[in-house]
């Protein structure tokens, strides 16, 4: 038998919660087991839609004692490093297709004390992360175009995970791998076979009626 694989993680997407009811929401995913909370962050710009900003998040850090994985969908992320490290996030993620200067991003990132993160598009290749993959943390990978909760899992996604676990490996590097966008019980496995090192999840978990299943199902699969 060889060494037993690390259990994937879960990072619950607080934009398909019900925000009425956001601090019961989130002590639920955080009682059953969540290790992230993954704050979506969208501007109308980037993405057609716009979900909160820094005040959210500091409240929802207010409420939990997990890290905070915020995924900002914006123009002009460098505006905001700040603010987003005020209100007290972990890992702070950019899309490489807005960043002209991705290095000097990064590094705001971490100067602040942050974790940096680079997030894809279905559609952006895995090259556009040749030069920076030694500097970042954490890589998100799109498994939907950006912008809603609750749409279709890109089959597609499969092969560009197996393909940035192997580039990662066969670099020694460490940054973890991400995916976002249409995970349910029945895609979680084979994203974790591929290399996923966490699983964010929106609809499957939020939309569920029994919260400690969806974790227990999406973890387990
Ligand atoms: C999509 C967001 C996702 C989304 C995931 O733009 O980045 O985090 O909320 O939600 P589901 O799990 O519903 O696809
Ligand atoms: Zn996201």
């Amino acid at each position: 038998m060889g060494p037993k694989k690390k259990p994937v993680l879960i990072a619950p997407s607080i934009l398909a919660a019900n925000f009425g009811e956001l601090a019961n929401q989130i002590a639920a995913v955080e009682k059953a087991g969540a290790d992230f909370i993954h704050c979506d962050v969208m501007d109308g710009h980037f993405v057609p839609n716009i979900s909160f900003g820094a005040g959210v998040v500091k409240t929802v850090h207010g409420l939990t004692r997990l890290p905070l994985d915020t995924h900002l969908m914006i123009e002009n992320p460098d505006f905001f490093i700040e603010e987003f490290q005020k209100a007290g996030t972990t890992y702070l993620t950019v899309h490489v297709e807005v960043c002209r200067h991705l290095q000097r991003t990064i590094a705001a990132i971490r100067r602040l004390g942050m974790k940096p993160g680079v997030c894809l598009n279905p559609a952006t290749p895995l090259s556009t992360l040749e030069k920076i993959l030694s500097e970042v943390d954490l890589v998100l990978v799109m498994s939907v175009d950006p912008g809603f909760g609750g749409q279709k899992f890109l089959p597609q996604s499969f092969q560009k995970i197996r393909d940035l676990k192997e580039i990662i490996s066969s670099r020694g590097l460490k940054a973890i791998i991400e995916v976002d966008g249409g995970i349910d019980k029945d895609n979680a496995g084979m994203l974790v076979d591929a290399g996923a090192d966490v699983l964010v999840s929106g609809t499957a978990i939020f939309g569920s009626k029994d919260i400690p299943k969806a974790i227990h199902d999406l973890r387990n699969n």
